[in-house]
């Protein structure tokens, strides 16, 4: 029998899905069918809760619902944030959210169930926001703040992070970036979310599993990775100089482009371009970043579109979070406190439609039978 190995399980078609659909050749990529830059421009994070976890946008009183389950629900235990603000400031953020949701599954260990799923889900994404914001005020040496109700997921959350009340366009930013980070079918991250979900293990405990695929540098880290570039060039006038010596003669990888499903621009590369141009108009540390990103961009565009290299989405988002305030050690944190939606759309997904324990296989070749030789004669 001929059995064909995956690599990466590439093109294996895990589950069907009616949360995200991507084009990779026209650059397109829909939410339960609507458009992203529609959903950017007209829904708010509160209403993308519900579409991706109920189906379809909210009415008034659904949506006011989603709104009253988040403002009921930042509240964590308080063992998450004593653990969180006794650890070392140096600990990696995504380590640290790893425990909390760790801490959170030995309490609650909620068992499926399918009137509860969704709700608790929203819950859980309050306390996502509770719990990151205290990463970054533990890592500042701040003292621990638990969000307060507002009228906006991204307005409680920004002012619990930094302590004071956020400008409408930084609440704007925050939530465009929350949407357009929220899911992209089954990456790494939500693939181990739904080996974990298979199990019918809970829901906190899944996160966990996703948040250790998403810590790794092919995953999460890339818009990390991508900022650090244009603080290595420093200004724009250093930029055709790093380009040829770093990329061309270098032979690096220009971090923020190239991905394995676009073959063409990432559609949230240019929302996010967008936004870190508005901060840049008014902040001249942002323009300078802003202005090294473009010219890299066109650079990277001029040597790499012809093998279809583009910007993908973590190529400007780092501006963007660097204008809110976060520092770098941030930025894959808020890549999962927004996933965290995409995860748990996909698992209860799964769980109430399609369930069946992921078990794979592998193809044994290794060597044959053989006989056991005591210590005394190996
Ligand atoms: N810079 C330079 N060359 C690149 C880049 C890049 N960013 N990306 C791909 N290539 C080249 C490779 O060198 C390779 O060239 P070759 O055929 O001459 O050897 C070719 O393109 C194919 O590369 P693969 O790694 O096989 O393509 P894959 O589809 O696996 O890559 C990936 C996708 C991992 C994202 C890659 O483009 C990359 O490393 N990009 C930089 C990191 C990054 O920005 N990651 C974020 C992805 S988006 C996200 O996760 C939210």
């Amino acid at each position: 029998m001929s059995v064909e190995v995956s690599r990466g399980l590439e093109n294996v078609i895990i589950k069907t899905t009616g949360l995200t659909y991507i084009d990779g050749i026209n650059g397109i990529l829909r939410y339960r069918g609507y458009d992203i830059n529609d959903l950017v421009n007209y829904a708010s994070y509160e209403e993308l809760i519900h579409l991706m976890l109920y189906g379809e946008l909210p009415n008034r009183q659904q949506l006011n619902q989603v709104k009253g389950i988040i403002n009921e629900s930042f509240e964590v235990p308080e063992q998450v944030i004593s653990t969180i603000f006794s650890m070392p400031r140096s600990c990696d953020a995504i380590g640290m959210m790893e425990t909390a949701f760790g801490i959170l599954a030995s309490i609650y260990d909620p068992k499926w169930n399918k009137t509860t799923n969704k709700e608790l889900a929203v819950q859980i994404i309050a306390k996502t926001a509770t719990i990151t914001a205290n990463i970054y005020r533990a890592k500042e040496g701040l003292k621990p703040k638990i969000p307060e109700p507002s009228e906006s997921y991204a307005e409680s959350f920004l002012a619990a992070t930094f302590g004071k009340k956020p400008t409408q366009e930084e609440i704007k930013a925050m939530d465009a970036s929350l949407i357009l980070y929220t899911d992209h079918e089954v990456p790494a991250s939500t693939t181990a979310a739904l080996v974990a979900s298979s199990t019918l293990s809970d829901m906190y405990s899944c996160i966990v599993a996703a948040l250790a695929a998403l810590k790794g540098p092919l995953h999460g880290g890339a818009a990390e990775e991508a900022f650090k570039q244009f603080v290595e060039i420093g200004s724009v006038e250093n930029a055709d100089k790093w380009f040829e010596e770093k990329i061309i003669k270098g032979k690096s990888r220009l971090m923020g482009f190239g991905h394995r499903v676009y073959k063409t621009y990432d559609p949230r590369a240019k929302i996010f371009k967008t936004l870190a141009k508005s901060f840049a108009e008014k902040n001249e540390n942002v323009k300078k970043y802003y202005e090294i990103a473009e010219r890299i961009e066109k650079l990277g565009v001029d040597t790499f579109g012809s093998k279809h290299i583009y910007p993908n989405t973590d190529f400007y988002s780092g501006i963007v979070f660097y204008a809110l305030g976060f520092p770098r050690y941030m930025f894959t944190s808020l890549f999962a406190l927004s996933r965290v939606l995409g995860w748990l759309a996909h698992i209860i997904e799964y769980v109430e439609e399609q369930h069946r324990l992921i078990r794979p296989r592998a193809l044994y070749i290794g060597p044959e039978k053989r006989e056991f030789k005591p210590i005394e004669l190996r």
